[in-house]
């Protein structure tokens, strides 16, 4: 890679990595024009000290910051401080192996925009985790891969370790409370292609993690913020108000049929109405199934909408199937709650629609409007 790269490397009281950190990068990199930015929160250890003493040997630069705290802002502003077109983002601690780092350029060079060092590719992996830490590993990224759309172009988008051109960010407004800074960057930046790259994230021999407890509540308020930043939200809750307008046609349509236009009403079973009313139920349920597609098609997922009849008919045939399926989980849960559990029914049939709509919500944004 001719181009110059900057390593952006967050770092708190990690004083006894530093040198081994910097010997590895020196030895994957040397081929490479490269610089190696420290965001040091002010470590009480010596970390910055140490490092600015190895700037007379190594191209580092350190950055002390002495009135704020965070992984992601630190990164945030080693951004706004490299002076390289490529910018890669490796922990302090070793836990991210240097020796990958040649691996991620290639792809950049080759084509990709970001390339990510993911856990989750064939190669990849974590040493040393405990069944409870693998297990909220996957819960965060199904989270993530569920609710932001442009992560799911990987396999680990909570990977803190990952390299990409700093045009992808040159317009985006990153906020550094966010915890996760990749999510920040696939949700918010501009980019086309990503590759990912296996590693091992290897067990930490020095120092202590700085990551407690408390990042699992500012994950789901990251998540939360994307969301409402990306359109996401909006986008969910336009789904809601289809959904209301759903019921209103179904419900509308039925009354039409069975008082106006010749139908019999279902509870008329002297005269045919279990016949007759089915059949008024079932037309006025697939008409607002149908219209519930026009109106998601052109206003909740406009954005992902493709030409063409094929793809129009393709797309009503899964938002159908995926509404069967959630009316039957309506159903069920309703039944579960009321006749079996007990709940009184205007609480459970309450409930019953939450669940239906989050399906057909998810399911729908994920096969039906694939994005
Ligand atoms: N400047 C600064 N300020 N750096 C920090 C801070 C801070 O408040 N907190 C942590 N760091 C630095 C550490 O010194 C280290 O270099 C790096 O950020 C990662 O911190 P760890 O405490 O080692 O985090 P972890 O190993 O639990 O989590 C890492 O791996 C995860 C999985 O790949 C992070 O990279 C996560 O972002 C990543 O999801
Ligand atoms: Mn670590």
């Amino acid at each position: 890679m001719n181009k110059t790269v900057s390593l952006i490397v967050p770092t708190y009281n990690e004083y006894d990595n530093i040198v081994p950190l910097v010997e590895r990068i020196h030895r994957a990199l040397s081929p490479h024009n490269y610089e190696i930015l420290f965001i040091d929160d002010d470590s009480a250890d010596g970390t910055a000290e140490l490092a600015s003493s190895l700037s007379a040997k190594y191209p580092v630069r350190v950055i002390v910051r002495k009135d704020k705290r965070g992984l992601a802002s630190a990164v945030v502003d080693g951004l706004s401080q490299a002076s390289g077109d490529v910018i890669a983002v490796i922990d302090a601690d070793l836990q991210h192996p240097p020796e990958v780092l040649p691996d991620l350029l290639e792809a950049i060079e080759k084509d990709a925009d970001i390339a990510v060092a993911s856990r989750y590719v064939a190669g990849g992996g974590c040493q040393g985790w405990s069944l409870t830490r693998r297990i909220m590993s996957k819960v965060a990224i199904i989270i993530a891969h569920l609710l932001l759309p442009a992560t799911r172009k990987v396999s680990d988008p909570m990977s803190g370790f990952f390299v990409f051109r700093k045009g992808v960010v040159s317009n985006a407004r990153l906020n550094p409370s966010g915890f996760k800074i990749l999510l920040e960057i696939l949700m918010i930046g501009k980019f086309n292609r990503v590759a990912e790259v296996p590693f091992i994230f290897v067990t930490r021999e020095r120092g202590e993690s700085k990551l407690s407890a408390r990042q699992q509540i500012d994950y789901l308020k990251h998540v939360y913020s994307l969301m409402r930043r990306t359109g996401e939200l909006l986008r969910f809750i336009k789904f809601c108000l289809v959904g209301g307008s759903g019921v209103v046609v179904n419900y509308g349509l039925y009354w039409i049929l069975t008082r106006f236009a010749g139908f019999t009403p279902l509870n008329d079973m002297a005269t045919g109405g279990i016949i007759s009313g089915n059949l008024a139920l079932c037309i006025s349920i697939e008409i607002s199934i149908i219209t519930n597609f026009i109106l998601n098609n052109y206003l909740t997922f406009a954005d992902r909408n493709v030409r063409g009849l094929k793809a129009f008919f393709s797309r009503l045939l899964n938002f159908n199937l995926i509404c069967l399926i959630g009316g039957l989980i309506q159903i069920g849960i309703a039944n579960l709650l009321t006749v079996i559990i007990g709940v009184y029914d205007l609480i459970s049939i309450l409930i019953a629609i939450a669940v239906a709509t989050l399906w057909n919500y998810l399911l729908n944004s994920w096969w039906t409007w694939k994005s």
